[in-house]
């Protein structure tokens, strides 16, 4: 692992910092059952921000005053009102029981002002970065005007540590800067897989979508011993094996015009099983139905030659698999989980992510789940504190699995 500037070894004591966090989080409208669209936007799941709480209140202790900045989805350069950070604040200010100012821009005269009279122990919330078209631009002039007013850098925000934007490694060519806990936590997590694994190493992966996925399984196959295949993921493998997969979420080719690039995930995956067939573990079976919302489900045996009927489509791992994986599991001694086995948001197909992430759990191996949507796993079943790391950054962490560095870290690690 690289050799990180960190915060503890730091001198920040009094100074204005800017906080760089990763709040890009899915915001939900208050009054959505009644139809009053954009009344109020509130902040439905608070894993990111409850993640950084520990780097705020080390630098509150410090007597530090804090400017937080981050970047919340994809407004494209132009204020969006549903987009606002004033929701963020107002969750993160109930975290900590003290006032968070939400601002209205994160740059200019007004956010100057504000900055100018912070005292130790205040926080501002700085608006959306990405309303301003500079800043996926990397402009360096908006970067300086990001750090005007502040004395050091704190840098958080692993789930955005894969770009380069003006508030990414822009901001960090400005001012001096450390780590904050949570990255510093994420990188040193994520890194153990990669470099020291405890073995048997397990790697679980799932989800709807291959081409996300396929950086991090051509890393993996590289350094655990046996991979599991669920969700849409497994569609793409058994098609490629010449198994029909009828009406089954699948990726198998990509085409981007625009690039003038083509993925053939078929062969891709036809590859990686000629590689690590010893070590890829496809299902069994899967559960298979008419459709996700109704009618008959039923085990396909796969393995026994049974075939999907025609216009079904699979939308789980079936029992023998989640057996199989539950004994690979229960016998690891270090077990990492992205993204779902099945379709777990309808309960009749959510068997496979809930038996194989409880398989994990009563492993008592280290447990790290993370990556696309898998943080929502977590949440839905009230899981929280139960695994030993669930990583904050979706594409950031598949990013970091698939061996590629960061940008950001050119500046965050020690020279
Ligand atoms: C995340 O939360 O994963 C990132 O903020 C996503 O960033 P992106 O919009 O650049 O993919």
């Amino acid at each position: 692992m690289q050799n990180l500037k960190k915060l503890e070894q730091a001198d920040v004591k009094g100074k204005k910092i800017l906080l760089r966090v990763a709040y890009d989080i899915t915001l939900a409208e208050e009054n959505l059952p009644t139809g009053q669209a954009g009344e109020k936007m509130i902040v439905p799941d608070d894993t990111r921000i409850r993640a950084t709480v520990p780097t705020i209140e080390y630098l509150l202790k410090q007597g530090c005053s804090l400017g937080l900045l981050s970047w919340l989805k994809r407004p494209a350069g132009k204020v969006v009102e549903n987009l606002r950070m004033q929701p963020v604040a107002d969750k993160l200010s109930e975290l900590l029981a003290r006032p968070v100012k939400a601002l209205k821009d994160c740059v200019g005269t007004e956010v100057q002002k504000e900055i100018k009279a912070m005292k130790p122990g205040d926080i501002i919330m700085l608006e959306n970065v990405r309303f301003h078209p500079e800043e996926e631009k990397a402009d360096q002039q908006f970067a300086k005007e990001l750090c005007e007013g502040f004395e050091f850098i704190v840098y958080d925000a692993f789930a955005q540590a894969m770009r380069m934007h003006a508030s990414t490694t822009g901001i960090l060519q400005v001012l001096p800067s450390a780590s904050g806990f949570l990255f510093e936590k994420e990188i040193t997590t994520l890194s153990h897989l990669l470099e020291n694994p405890e073995r048997p190493f397990v790697a679980v992966m799932g989800g709807a979508k291959i081409s996300d996925r396929v950086g991090v399984m051509e890393n993996l196959i590289k350094k655990a011993d046996r991979i599991l295949i669920g969700g849409a993921l497994a569609n793409t493998f058994l098609l490629a094996q010449g198994h029909k997969v009828e009406k089954s979420l699948v990726e198998d080719v990509f085409v981007d015009t625009a690039r003038g690039e083509k993925k053939d995930y078929l062969k891709i995956c036809q590859d990686l099983l000629q590689k690590a067939q010893d070590r890829l573990q496809l299902p069994l079976d899967m559960l298979a139905a008419e459709s996700a919302e109704g009618g008959d489900v039923r085990v396909i045996n796969i393995d026994e030659g049974e075939h999907l009927p025609a216009g079904w489509a699979y939308f789980d791992i079936g029992p023998r698999t989640i057996d199989l994986y539950s004994q690979i599991l229960k016998a690891a001694k270090l077990a990492f989980a992205n993204g779902p086995m099945g379709l777990f948001e309808i309960d009749r197909f959510a068997g496979g992510t809930k038996h194989v992430a409880e398989a994990m759990l009563s492993s008592g191996a280290t447990t790290v789940i993370g990556g696309g949507d898998t943080e929502s796993i977590v949440v839905r079943y009230g899981w929280e504190g139960r695994f030993t790391h669930v990583s904050t950054g979706g594409g950031a962490s598949l990013e970091f699995l698939a061996g590629k560095e960061f940008p950001v870290m050119k500046y965050l690690v020690k020279k």
